[in-house]
């Protein structure tokens, strides 16, 4: 596992002639599915665009990252509800009420962009299980805060969601300088960020 961290990487540069094989996606469509979140809120929705047209449009409202996505095999974008109500009568449905309860009394009093934030955390989790399954299923990723949420969220067709972060997934180009072998990964000292009591 250590291994597996020290080889994963945001990767630069994508070999768009690499396609990623269809039992690996539908499994990473089942890995988030199992995601966990506070409560099993579930809070989110993705979408796995492999859609050449589609992707193309994602690519041109990506800031900096337009290569990246232009050239992975597919992106997949993390949404998180906008619209509370809609996430409230999920969980009533879904949730066992003693977790429902939960929510009435510990997050539904805060105010509506605490509540958000509180969804949003959701999500990122997933972000960060979904980032270790693409290592260990030996599939290049690039993480991306770096989107044009709105527009994302317009060629997506979104009313209920919105698009938080998205990641590029596919397979390398040899030549990526972003290759921990030609650069080194960069962290704070260990010590200044673990404290062992
Ligand atoms: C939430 C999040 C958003 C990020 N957004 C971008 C991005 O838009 N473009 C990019 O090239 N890298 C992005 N990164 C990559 C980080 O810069 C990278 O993870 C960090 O520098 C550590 O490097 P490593 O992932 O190669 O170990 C993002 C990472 C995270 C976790």
């Amino acid at each position: 596992m250590l291994q597996m961290m020290k080889e994963r990487y945001t990767t630069k540069k994508y070999d768009a002639s690499k396609k990623i094989n269809f039992n690996i996606i539908e499994e990473l469509k089942q890995i988030l599915h199992l995601a966990p979140s506070s409560i099993n809120s579930q809070p989110w929705k993705f979408h796995f665009v492999s859609d050449e047209k589609i992707k193309n449009e994602l690519a041109k409202v990506s800031y900096f990252n337009t290569e990246k996505v232009i050239n992975c095999d597919t992106v997949v974008v993390f949404n998180v509800y906008n619209d509370i109500t809609l996430f409230e009568e999920q969980i009533k449905k879904h949730l066992p009420e003693g977790a429902f309860n939960y929510y009435l009394t510990y997050i539904k009093p805060l105010p509506e962009a605490e509540i958000k934030a509180w969804m949003s955390k959701q999500v990122y989790l997933a972000l960060g299980v979904f980032l270790i399954a693409c290592a260990q299923l030996q599939i290049d990723a690039t993480p991306m805060e770096g989107i044009e949420i709105d527009k994302y969220d317009a060629i997506l067709n979104q009313e209920s969601y919105t698009a938080l972060v998205a990641v590029a997934i596919g397979y390398r180009d040899q030549e990526d300088a972003n290759q921990p072998d030609r650069k080194p990964k960069s962290r704070l000292p260990i010590d200044q960020i673990i404290e062992t009591i």
